[in-house]
């Protein structure tokens, strides 16, 4: 009686061992690892709605697997997000390790996705260099150096020849610095001050009055999606537009997620980047229609076209590899993807992993008593300048 006890309970044993193995086999584990607290929340908010919507309207079934998100918080700090990443391959042997809010957070976890041989889809940092930290780093989001030389040559043929710098202080912030100075002093204009904000709780104020002082045409500006609303309300406060100073930069600081509550001081600023939510498409259209309706009338930004253009890469892979490759084969079938995104035409460069596509010149204007960034000009098929050395 003992004995067939002991044997039904290793039968029990073995099958759910064998049960688990089975729903592993038919289980395809996206770890979606984003700030969903902290300063940079907005962005881990915008980015898993939309992956959520992509899903929606896709299904959770492809290829004959379950694909199952597991959203984590790293509350935007690197050691955190390296940690869930390991943990997530280890433990819960995750197929694609995905999200990354913030540059330091994918620079830190690219050394895990490069020993696990994990794809690892960066869906909002946008240094240059991120791609080249891990050979299984794919990229959604887009690049400073791609978004700032779009401002850079409509600024000098547009009245504006003097300009101060003023960016966040860590990678993208030194990058737009650079690839916008280099370009608009290539094009006749002087960058005649540069100002790095810290990351952290940064105070504008003082920055602002030096601007002031130095009386250039325009301050040209990155700080990360959601500081855009703090900074404009200090110009304001400062007396910056009314001295006649212009406010340019690439598209961060007019961010979509923030953009209809910072008032008419917005108005008329100017920026470039590859993403507007009033981008005129048909696909475009449907995506923030649906977008809005699942999120309580929440207005997508540059954030949620990423993390939805992120899974769009990540399915098509997987149904590419019918479900059978290992990490190589889904990195390979990621490579060179070409589609139609919210954003306009885009594709990832099988040599640099990294997005293609168009940057739009844009001026914040009144469409129906809301503020939006409206696209007047086009730079198409625009590939990362940061690659070119
Ligand atoms: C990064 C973060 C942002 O919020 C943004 O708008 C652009 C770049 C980054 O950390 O790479």
């Amino acid at each position: 009686m003992q004995k067939r006890h002991l044997l039904n309970l290793i039968t029990g044993a073995a099958l759910a061992v064998c049960g688990l193995a089975h729903a592993q086999d038919n289980a395809f584990k996206i770890a979606l690892i984003l700030p969903m607290t902290g300063p940079f929340a907005s962005t881990g908010k915008q980015i898993e709605a939309a992956a959520k919507l992509y899903m929606a309207q896709n299904g959770d079934t492809v290829a004959g697997k379950k694909v199952q998100l597991i959203v984590k918080d790293d509350a935007g700090t690197p050691d955190t997000t390296k940690r869930l990443a390991q943990e997530m391959v280890v433990n819960d042997k995750v197929n694609v390790l995905a999200g990354f809010g913030l540059t330091p957070l994918a620079l830190a976890t690219a050394p895990i996705a490069t020993q696990s041989k994990t794809p690892l889809v960066v869906m909002a940092a946008a240094t240059s260099s991120i791609t080249q930290a891990s050979p299984f780093i794919v990229r959604t989001s887009f690049t400073l150096p791609q978004a700032a030389v779009g401002i850079a040559d409509w600024a000098p043929n547009n009245g504006i020849k003097k300009v101060v710098s003023l960016v966040s202080d860590y990678g993208p912030g030194i990058d737009a610095e650079k690839y916008f100075k280099d370009r608009f002093t290539f094009n006749g204009g002087q960058v005649v001050e540069t100002l790095r904000v810290p990351l952290r709780n940064p105070d504008f104020a003082p920055f602002l009055q030096k601007v002031r002082d130095a009386k250039p045409d325009a301050i040209f500006t990155f700080v990360p999606s959601g500081a855009g609303a703090a900074l404009m309300k200090q110009f304001a406060e400062r007396g910056l537009d009314k001295a006649g100073i212009k406010l340019i930069g690439t598209g961060d600081v007019t961010d979509d997620d923030i953009l209809n509550g910072m008032g008419d001081v917005a108005l008329g600023v100017v920026t470039s980047h590859h993403y507007s939510a009033s981008h005129k498409s048909a696909v475009n259209q449907k995506f923030v229609e649906a977008f809005q309706k699942a999120n309580n009338n929440l207005r997508p930004n540059f954030m949620a076209v990423g993390g939805y253009d992120g899974m769009r890469v990540i399915y098509e892979a997987l149904k590419a590899t019918k479900g059978a490759g290992g990490g190589e084969a889904l990195l390979a079938a990621m490579k060179g993807q070409i589609f139609e995104s919210p954003r306009g035409p885009m594709f990832i460069d099988a040599q640099t992993r990294d997005v293609v596509h168009n940057i739009y010149i844009r001026k914040v204007e009144k469409v129906n008593g809301q503020l939006y960034n409206q696209e007047f000009d086009t730079i198409k098929d625009v590939k990362d300048p940061g690659k070119s050395k």
